[in-house]
């Protein structure tokens, strides 16, 4: 089987090439992970924006883990511009066969539309348009990207619009696409984490996109109940088209056309909304709990701390005034599980996990009749990192950040095993 070469973006603390490659070296046998066939991370680049840059914690996590120079610390953004105009090839390799990332869920309109625009005029800033360029720049075969699945949705005014201009795009440059919203924890894992994944692949065969959504790469690697019926769509080649038009007024409006799965060749989509199909072991939160003896004093909560957390996650429905405009207001929401349930799957990690105040959204544990929070290795292992694997320097808010943002490793490394045993 042929390597396939892949380039990282956005590459936090390695989640992809964990998923992928594997981990394999004789410093650290105790992060050992399978590879899912024969992936070769040849460039990554990891870069954290204005106001945290001088923080580069995740960059170092990744390179203290796969090597000094593994991974370029600098904005994809110039990245990409020095490369374009010859002043600096950051080291990118003349052959990609797979660009992998997650990024952020942007604003991807364009302001002008193709016939009078040199390129696309998308705006400054917005990763997708990063994405795009080095995707045109070297035409990997493959493209495996995570996002969160209101990225579907987007923007609330034009719902669905921001991932039919991606979806242009990529059959602008030959891909055909599949995606799935998929939640980690419904095949198995540990932790409920709901994010969009979406496989590209450039190719000149016709792929019947309807049969595609339950027998794809990703559904063969993720099974879905076979849908009985699927939504059919043609998408603008012209993002600018689609920035103005897409679900602007009509019917569709209020509602993304976009359901859980779907495919795209040629502007021509195929979607609907789908059910697992997964009857493996499932993982629980109490699965990665380390032994009391690991767990340092301060993320125990302390008892008169313990109301302010109960409050936090309990349900009300209070009047509050907005400090700014004096304006009062009813504020409702729903209670939640205090303490987290050791038997169930955990809760989504954000990137706030860390920190001992009190919280809504950080998780509590009770264990042998004390509450506490969870520690930077459980974090790691919520999301499927080898134990300790961000335990590289960085403060414990710091390795909850990086997990917060991270993904879930099991799926890409599921994904892939699936892309080589279909298709190497
Ligand atoms: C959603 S996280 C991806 C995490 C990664 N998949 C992992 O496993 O850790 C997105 C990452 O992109 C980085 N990033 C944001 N803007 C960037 C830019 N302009 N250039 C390069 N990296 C950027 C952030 O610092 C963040 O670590």
């Amino acid at each position: 089987m042929d390597t396939i070469k892949v380039a990282e973006l956005f590459a936090g603390v390695g989640g992809f090439r964990l998923g992928l490659e594997g981990y394999d070296s004789p410093d650290h046998p105790e992060f050992h992970m399978p590879s899912a066939g024969p992936f070769q991370t040849v460039w990554a680049n990891q870069w954290e924006p204005p106001g945290n840059e001088s923080k580069q914690f995740a960059w170092r996590c990744y390179e203290s883990r796969f090597g000094e120079s593994s991974c370029v610390n600098e904005d994809i953004n110039k990245v990409l511009n020095d490369y374009e105009s010859g002043i600096n090839d950051h080291g990118i390799p003349e052959t990609i066969d797979m660009v992998v990332g997650g990024f952020p869920c942007q604003d991807y309109s364009v302001a002008k539309p193709l016939s009078q625009s040199g390129g696309i005029d998308g705006k400054k800033g917005v990763l997708w348009w990063d994405i795009h360029r080095f995707l045109s720049l070297k035409k990997p075969r493959y493209v495996l990207l995570e996002n969160v699945d209101r990225l579907l949705k987007s923007p609330a005014s034009q719902r669905g619009r921001d991932f039919a201009i991606m979806l242009s795009c990529f059959a602008s440059l030959g891909y055909a696409v599949e995606w799935r919203v998929i939640n980690s924890a419904e095949y198995g894992f540990p932790q409920r984490r709901k994010r969009v994944y979406i496989f590209a692949e450039l190719t000149e065969a016709a792929w019947d996109t309807e049969k595609r959504i339950a027998d794809g790469v990703i559904s063969s690697a993720f099974p879905i109940v076979a849908p009985e019926s699927c939504r059919s769509l043609e998408i603008s080649d012209d993002p600018y088209v689609i920035t103005k038009t897409f679900n602007a007024s009509g019917s569709g409006k209020g509602k993304s056309p976009f359901g859980t799965a779907g495919s795209m060749q040629n502007f021509v989509v195929s979607t609907c909304d789908v059910i697992e199909n997964y009857h493996g072991e499932h993982k629980t939160l109490g699965d990665v709990i380390v032994p009391p003896n690991e767990v340092p004093e301060e993320y125990y909560v302390p008892e008169d701390k313990l109301d302010r957390w109960r409050y936090l996650k309990g349900s009300k429905s209070e009047e509050r005034v907005n400090k700014q405009t004096g304006f009062a207001y009813r504020y409702s929401e729903g209670s939640m599980a205090f303490p987290d349930l050791l038997g169930n799957p955990s809760r989504t990690i954000l990137t706030g996990e860390g920190g001992s105040g009190a919280s809504r959204f950080k998780h509590i544990i009770e264990v042998e009749g004390r509450f506490r929070r969870l520690v930077p290795d459980e974090l790691d292992q919520l999301q499927g990192f080898p134990k300790g694997w961000t335990d590289t320097g960085m403060s414990d808010g710091h390795r909850a950040f990086c997990m917060g943002n991270a993904l879930v490793v099991g799926v890409p490394h599921a994904i892939g095993k699936m892309l080589c045993s279909a298709r190497c």
